[in-house]
């Protein structure tokens, strides 16, 4: 059985998972309305991966017992200029997550509770890939500048991506 510690930092991280799939849906629309469709699938790609993010941590507390407790999403506020500002927030909301599930490890550990430190593992990885990823995005965005060709021709890059959910 899980413990109330562990099973209500698991809880949070649920309801802070789906809020970054709220997120990137508001970036996503933004994005539309800018006619920027590449961007736009990005986004939404990344909404349905934090999505699954989120059914994963669900399903790993119900597998241990634990009770799920879903609490209200919060409003995404979109402030955004230019897309360059929706990928920086993107670089630095991502950072933020990293810092919570370390948190969450931290948890497992004071717990003792090595089951939910091996499942968090897979979190921690996922997280340099994240951050490698999104980071990329902001350097190549910065090299493109104002320059509308080269906006242009990474609208079509952003668009090949497609949410595959990943094995296991
Ligand atoms: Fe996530
Ligand atoms: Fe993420």
């Amino acid at each position: 059985m899980i413990s109330k510690k562990m099973s209500g930092v698991i809880n949070g991280q649920i309801n802070a998972e789906l809020y970054s799939s709220y997120l990137y849906l508001g970036m996503s629309t933004w994005f539309s309305e800018k006619s920027l469709s590449g961007f736009a699938g990005w986004m939404r790609a990344q909404a349905q991966e934090e999505m699954f993010h989120s059914m994963k941590m669900l399903d790993y507390l119900l597998e241990r017992g634990g009770s799920v407790e879903l609490e209200a999403i919060a409003k995404p506020v979109r402030h955004w200029s230019t897309p360059l500002e929706v990928i920086e927030e993107t670089a630095a909301h991502e950072a933020k997550v990293t810092g919570l599930i370390n948190d969450l490890v931290d948890v497992a550990l004071e717990e003792r509770d090595h089951a939910a430190n091996i499942f968090l593992q897979w979190f921690v990885a996922e997280q340099v890939e994240e951050e490698s990823s999104v980071g990329d995005v902001v350097e190549k965005m910065k090299m493109i500048g104002n320059d509308s060709a080269g906006m242009f021709a990474m609208d079509m890059e952003m668009g090949k991506r497609v949410f595959t959910p990943p094995e296991g």
